[in-house]
């Protein structure tokens, strides 16, 4: 069949990675694609936004599936789109991308069908809101209710922070994203993110990760949309796992079907992990980037029967297996991101890193330019290892980093670090 991937990123160059190595596949394409998704795939210059291009190339090419991978063209209903044209696609319809769409439709969702997460008032006058936050104090979070690029959210220390982050959010900071605010409760615990395969009815755990959001080492500077990541994330036991499927996965599934907004796609937990248990901080509804990297490495199955299955309703009884090992992502950026940064800047040095065994590159910000492997992003390339645990992992992937010669770059030097001192306590202990 011809598969054609949507997106420009790490997450869809791993997915593409995935699709390439299935036997169901003769023919892949990616729209618009990057630097290393046209070594496996034909790049297609084609904008995420473009629907009628997008499906016009459908047609004349005979695409038989489609992968959407990023949220934006998600909300927006290409999925809707694509299945109106009569074209198989994986991905919610934006009536169930919903969840990922709006803050304040999830936070309504989990109160009236007890699903565990922080306690929250949703506003859009500043003055109610200020009054809340006061009354609340803090540690408290401050979110937009819309899209924002993952930078909606705003952990606050003090209520003046709290006060300030309400009055520029509503006050048109993130557009029209920021119409709304959710006030929730800080929650206290280890994140994981949590995945779920869902074919409207059903639902599939897949894999667990973790990701480094903050752009320095120890976690600490700007949020950026992720530094790297690991899998699988030793917090999330088999027991973590089954009381995540239990009271958050299943309940949304059965609750977004009631209000005829079946879920099909990948369900992406953000999960605090407290010591009452997990709790969601927020649904994504694609894959993570770059926790999708980390999956793909780990999937041992054939990924692209499986989001198959998935898009066509087939998830009852079905299997995903999954590699014992570990492992990790190590993103490159630009420097200055996520402020500003250069573009074109040469990358060298990638054959040499997967020379090293275990080690692959997934391109992000790339373009191939006469021969010549250019950086154009933020976040540019996931250097992705496995191993028999996240500190090998940890070792081959920073091999691999050491091999790429891009003096512009940098990266963080601690990726997996949480993981790595876990098992260390285990041993001692
Ligand atoms: P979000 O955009 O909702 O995923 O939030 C971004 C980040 O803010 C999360 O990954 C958490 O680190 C943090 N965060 C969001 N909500 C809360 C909360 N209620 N309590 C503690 N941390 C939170
Ligand atoms: N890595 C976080 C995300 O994809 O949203």
């Amino acid at each position: 069949m011809h598969v054609l991937v949507i997106g420009a990123g790490g997450r869809e160059h791993a997915l593409c990675w995935g699709v390439a190595r299935s036997p169901l596949a003769s023919r892949l394409s990616c729209a618009p694609g990057n630097g290393g998704i046209a070594q496996l795939a034909e790049c297609v210059d084609l904008a995420m936004d473009d629907f009628d291009g997008i499906i016009a190339y459908c047609r004349a090419e005979a695409v038989d599936f489609v992968i959407v991978g990023p949220e934006g063209p998600l909300v927006a209903g290409l999925v809707d789109r694509l299945e109106a044209a009569n074209i198989l696609a994986f991905g919610p319809s934006a009536r169930a991308a919903i969840l990922e769409g709006s803050k304040v439709f999830t936070k309504n969702l989990c109160k009236r069908h007890n699903i565990p997460t922080a306690a929250f008032e949703r506003f859009s006058d500043l003055a109610k809101a200020r009054e809340y936050i006061k009354d609340q104090g803090a540690p408290i979070v401050v979110k937009a209710d819309g899209l924002a690029a993952g930078k909606g959210a705003i952990v606050c220390e003090t209520t003046e922070e709290a006060l300030a982050a309400a009055a520029e959010i509503l006050g048109g900071q993130f557009g029209s994203a920021g119409d709304e605010i959710v006030v929730e409760q800080f929650m206290v615990g280890e994140e994981a993110s949590f995945f779920a395969l869902c074919d409207g009815r059903n639902a599939l755990p897949l894999a667990t990760a973790q990701d480094h959001k903050a752009v320095g080492d120890g976690d600490v500077g700007p949020n950026t949309g992720g530094m790297g990541a690991y899998s699988p994330a030793p917090v999330m036991t088999d027991e973590m796992c089954q009381k995540t499927m239990e009271r958050i996965i299943l309940p949304t599934m059965r609750a977004m079907e009631q209000d005829d907004r079946p879920f099909k796609g990948v369900l992406y937990a953000g999960l605090m992990i407290t010591d009452r248990g997990p709790q969601l901080i927020e649904y994504n509804v694609r894959f993570g980037d770059p926790e999708c990297q980390v999956l793909l490495a780990r999937w041992q199955s054939d990924p692209l029967a499986a989001l198959l299955a998935a898009a066509k309703g087939q998830l009852a009884g079905y299997e995903v297996s999954w590699s014992e090992q570990a492992a990790i992502t190590v993103v490159m950026a630009a420097r200055g991101y996520p402020g500003d940064y250069a573009r074109g800047t040469e990358i060298k040095g990638i054959a040499a890193a997967e020379a090293i065994a275990g080690v692959s590159v997934l391109h992000a910000g790339t373009k191939l330019v006469d021969g010549r492997l250019l950086a154009t992003g933020g976040r540019v390339l996931g250097v992705t290892a496995q191993g028999a645990d996240v500190k090998s992992a940890q070792a081959r992937a920073y091999q691999g980093v050491d091999a790429i010669d891009w003096p512009e770059g940098f990266y963080r030097h601690d990726i997996g670090w949480r993981a790595i001192e876990r098992g260390e306590e285990q041993n001692k202990g």
